[in-house]
């Protein structure tokens, strides 16, 4: 992987001197000049995904600038070099292989890692097999009635991807009622063993590493609760607790025996892992059908992300885009807005995959990075945001890029709601893109033209409140509707897009060192609170609130 500081190059320098030209450039006068823009800046793949990238605040200069950015940081060979395996995970010295998960004999690139696929091929077969036991009502608890609940014991990579897709994929879901339990605090725990017959549900103690502190606490929590119920022998746990992680030794230790055991690997990051063992729950929740569904969705995205030339890869463009708000605009966030119901935890989900990957300060050569790196990932389904925040969005000081996606198809035609949805979809992304002029404003309240003598009095008017400026820039994305096939696709997708912008941010997106910072400092205080005299070994601050909490617990 090329490693350069961005700001140096050719098409950075060009980017920086085309933005002055187009800064304060409005997006009506951008579609005014070309009737032709949303042809010129729209892609439709595979005839189930249109994306219109047209109301962004760009022009084929930008465009093209952007692409010699990519191919200055030879792009196509670093999309190469993952698929192929190459350790470019470079301070975990590891490859970066969520894509294998999802391959097929025809579409992998491991031509010398065969063993690599035999491991993938072997554990769809167990998640197959195991999925279609429970479904079938075959896998029984230890009273002999059939399992009726899943717990999905895990947090971040291993909890936020199963929990949005059973979510999103709700309308494929079979009788199995599937809940997730990943927070610390004991009320996550507690209010979820209110919902489940503990023995008729079976429990996934999902967690690459097999130590993080939330996971075994929560995990002990449930195991102990399951065998203090009467009669219960420490053997019932074989039919009722599996293991998914990439460390055995520690699954086996906790009492779950080898047959339960779901490996996945450490050439796979826990915000990229949907696609294995960790989607055990996906599994089965929807059937093993619609799991394959899934992964297929994001092998078709996977091959276009490979094959197609930059200035038709949707991934790649997405990432650009996103390069030219966050280092030329100097905005600092990216929302997503899903107007579908059943998506709500998608935005929850991509803030993992951008702000783990992508929040990073050291390039890859070792120096502080001297421009901005991962944005803040943020957003609400439609329309509910629109009652909250997108005042900001309409007539705030921020610039806020965003993505709108909508299926046109509906899983619950009731009535004119799916109709009402599009329209607001529509309306908000025009909207935003060319606002609300003040003639327009006073056209709307029937204010005569000519009472306005000029620009003054019409600023005393209190209609100056309502005008709108619009220029801010969307992404839409129609979907024919959301299937496991497509959420796959989506999902691969911003995947994808992630991956871009890491290669020229110049940054290792596949590693996640900040996170251990506070793993490693909450077990030092741990031990702190468990003693009974004043902390004075911090700061003051921390000293402060601890001993707070010391003279006020009960
Ligand atoms: O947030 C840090 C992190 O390591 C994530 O990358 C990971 O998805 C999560 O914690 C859970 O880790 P594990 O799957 O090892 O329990």
């Amino acid at each position: 992987m090329k490693s350069l500081n961005p700001t140096v190059t050719k098409s950075w320098k060009n980017l920086k001197k085309h933005y002055l030209s187009i800064k304060n450039k409005h997006l009506k006068e951008l579609f005014k000049s070309d009737p032709n823009r949303f042809k010129k800046f729209s892609l439709n793949f595979e005839d189930i995904i249109l994306f219109d990238y047209s109301k962004n605040r760009l022009t084929s200069k930008t465009i093209s600038y952007l692409i010699n950015l990519a191919e200055e940081f030879d792009l196509k060979n670093s999309i190469i070099s993952m698929f192929q395996g190459k350790k470019i995970n470079f301070t975990e010295n590891k490859p970066v292989l969520h894509t294998a998960l999802r391959s097929s004999n025809k579409t992998n690139m491991l031509n010398n890692k065969k063993d690599i696929l035999l491991k993938i091929k072997y554990v769809l077969q167990k998640i197959k097999l195991f999925s279609n036991a429970v479904i079938h009502k075959k896998w029984r608890g230890y009273t002999g009635k059939y399992i009726t609940d899943v717990v999905n014991i895990g947090i971040g990579g291993s909890d936020l991807g199963p929990f949005m897709v059973t979510e999103a994929l709700k309308p494929y879901k079979n009788h199995l009622k599937i809940h997730f339990i990943s927070n610390l605090d004991g009320t996550h725990v507690i209010e979820i063993l209110k919902k489940i017959d503990m023995s008729r549900t079976i429990f996934l103690i999902s967690s690459k590493t097999f130590t993080t502190q939330e996971t075994i606490t929560n995990a002990t929590t449930v195991k102990n609760l399951f065998l203090n119920q009467p009669k219960v022998l420490k053997s019932d746990m074989d039919k009722h607790f599996f293991g998914i992680s990439m460390n055995e030794q520690e699954v086996l230790k906790f009492g779950i025996i080898q047959e339960n055991f779901f490996p996945i690997w450490d050439w796979v990051g826990g915000r990229y892992s949907v696609w294995s063992a960790v989607g055990l729950s996906i599994s089965l929740s929807i059937g093993y059908k619609n799991f394959s569904l899934f992964l297929k969705g994001a092998r078709s995205m996977d091959q276009h992300f490979l094959h197609a030339p930059l200035e038709k890869n949707i991934p790649v463009l997405l990432g650009l885009i996103s390069i030219w708000y966050n280092n030329f605009f100097n905005t600092e966030t990216e929302a997503i807005f899903v107007y579908d119901q059943y998506m709500h935890k998608f935005s929850t989900y991509l803030q993992q995959t951008n702000m783990e990957s992508n929040g990073k300060n050291i390039d890859r050569n070792k120096n502080i990075v001297s421009w901005q790196t991962g944005s803040i990932i943020w957003g609400e389904p439609g329309t509910n945001g629109q009652h909250s925040f997108y005042q900001l969005l309409h007539q705030g000081t921020k610039l806020i890029p965003s993505d709108f996606i909508i299926p046109i198809n509906t899983h619950n035609k009731i009535n004119d709601h799916h109709i009402k949805l599009l329209s607001h979809f529509f309306a908000q992304t025009q909207s935003l893109a060319f606002g609300k002029s003040i003639e327009e404003i006073f056209k709307e309240s029937n204010f005569k033209k000519e009472i306005l003598k000029d620009q003054s009095s019409l600023n005393n008017d209190i209609n100056i409140y309502k005008l709108c400026k619009g220029n801010q820039p969307t992404n839409s994305f129609l979907l024919n509707k959301i299937t496991p096939y497509t959420l796959g696709i989506l999902i691969a997708l911003y995947e994808h897009k992630v991956f871009t912008q890491g290669v020229i941010m110049n940054i290792f997106s596949f590693d996640q060192w900040g996170v251990e910072l506070g793993k490693y400092t909450a077990n030092n205080i741990l031990v702190e609170l468990k003693k009974n005299n004043l902390t004075t070994k911090y700061d003051s601050s921390t000293n402060a609130l601890i001993n707070f909490y010391k003279l006020n617990r009960k």
